[in-house]
Formats: structure tokens, sequence, C-alpha cells
């Protein structure tokens, strides 16, 4: 049976500590019969609240970290490394987040420096790439793409390539309400299979899980991930609303319970 991932971004939310209590309450109500088959599910956190969410997700739900530094110690003031997350429960990283190229400057060095440490400490690596407007525009989403993923997977090890889950996040549908066709999403999700597989191979690149984010909700599940043969969403805004998340995880166990409905991109 094929895994769907869905990981919700929280982002910097929720706020404070009681409303971190009332979110996770929401979710484990809506787990509370166990997770359903054939979904990873993951909550990526913000780093003060980590710990609480470590103790308070439903059982089996994987806890993530919006950032990571590549220095294991030392002097690196408001830094955290992964060794740090790992000691708090965290399993997997967001690295590269467009919001973080954008409000901390972070460039391709940095990102490739992230998720080589991340990915040497054993943590999973969550690679986000995307074109802005402007790209998409002018035609050059793969170049884009392709150059972003080329630079961030130049400094991971081949033996931890298979940490790596690449999220294809197009600048302008995040927080937008606007999403790309499934077949502009599957044009880039081939871009990434080729450049996963110009750095480790064509095995690797075939195990390595590509997942769509951008205004994902469960109603649009079917054109994001389903028909543009993608392997699981990148959530924000509709992941604090554990009702939402829920309807999503269920849609997504439906579909790979179904089986044999997935299309094989490689007959495409
Ligand atoms: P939205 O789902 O709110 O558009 O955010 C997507 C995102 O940035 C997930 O990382």
């Amino acid at each position: 049976m094929k895994t769907y991932h869905l990981i919700g971004n929280l982002k910097m939310n929720p706020v404070s500590r009681d409303a971190v209590d009332r979110y996770l309450d929401m979710l484990r109500h809506e787990f509370v019969d166990g997770l359903p088959e054939g979904v990873a599910i993951t909550v990526a956190a913000p780093f003060p609240y980590l710990e609480r969410f470590a103790s308070g997700l439903p059982e089996g739900v994987g806890l993530a970290a919006q950032d990571v530094f590549w220095e294991g110690e030392g002097a690196y003031t408001g830094e955290v490394s992964s060794a740090m997350l790992r000691d708090l429960g965290v399993s997997s990283v967001l690295v590269g987040h467009s919001e973080r190229r954008r409000y901390a400057r972070e460039s391709d060095d940095d990102i490739a420096k992230k998720a080589a440490a991340a990915a040497e400490a054993g943590l999973g690596v969550v690679l986000c790439v995307g074109e802005t407007a402007e790209e998409r525009a002018s035609g050059r989403e793969a170049d884009a793409v392709a150059e972003q993923l080329g630079a961030a997977l130049s400094g991971v090890p081949s033996v931890h390539a298979r940490r790596i889950v690449v999220a294809y996040e197009p600048r302008w549908a995040i927080g937008t309400d606007r999403v790309p066709t499934p077949e502009e999403i599957l044009s880039v999700r081939i871009v990434i299979r080729r450049a996963v597989a110009e750095r480790f191979g064509h095995d690797t690149a075939e195990a390595v899980p590509v997942l769509y984010g951008g205004s994902v909700r469960a109603v649009s599940l079917p054109e994001t991930c389903f028909d543009a043969a993608m392997d699981g969403v990148l959530v924000g805004r509709e992941s604090l609303v554990p009702d939402e998340f829920g309807r999503m995880a269920c849609a997504l166990s439906e579909r790979a319970t179904a089986g044999g409905t997935v299309p094989d991109i490689d007959r495409i």
C-alpha cells in the first residue's frame, strides 16, 4: 500500500501555552480511534512549544521543527541544533521554507548546510522549494526549482538521501488560495525527480517522497495531490483547524487504501 505524507506547518502559531493545549486536545479528539491507515502524519511546531507537542500529540503523529542551524553547539546566539531537536523528541525538520528565505534571508548555501547537518544528525529533512510568481510568469519555474534543489542537495551525503522529503511550494500559492493545475504540479514533480536522480541516482529518486504545499484544503486534494501524482501535502493554515486536518488525513487514507489508483509517474 502507498503511504501518503500529511505534514502540518503551524508556522508562528498557536501563540500561547493555553492555545497549544486547546489545539492538542482537539487534535487528539480527531484521532481518538487511532491514526488512519496509509498516512504518515507530522506536525511542525514552533520552537518554544516543541516539548509540549512532543508529549501532547496523538500517538503516532511525528513532530517536526520549522528550522535548524548547521552547527552542533557553540557561540551561535539564537540558533538551535539538530541534537537539541532530537533530544526534545523531534524527528524531522523543515528546511528552506520560502518564509525563511524571504524574512530571514536564507541563501541556497545556508539551506544546503542546514539540510546536510540535519540529515547527518538523523533527522528527516523536508526540503522546501518553489518558484516566485515572476519566475512562473516568465516560464522559469522548472529552472528555479531545479537550481534550488541542486544547491540544497549538494551537501547531503548519499547515505542519508533517504532522509529527504521534497516539498514543492510555489511561493505565489502560499497563503493566497491560488493553486496550480495538476498538470503544472506534475511537471514540476518530474523536474524534482530528475534533480534528485542526478544527485543520488534513479533508485533513490523513486524513493524520495515529493509533496505539494500552498493553499491545500481537504477539498483540493484531488487536484493538488492525487491527480498530480504527489506523495502527500504540506499544509499551512488548514493544519491549524484540527477537524480539517483530520478530514485531509481521512481522504489521504481512503486513497491509499483504495489501492491501484495511484498514477505511476514513470508511465506519465
Ligand atoms: P498555506 O497552506 O497557508 O497556503 O501555507 C502553505 C505553507 O507554507 C506550508 O508550508
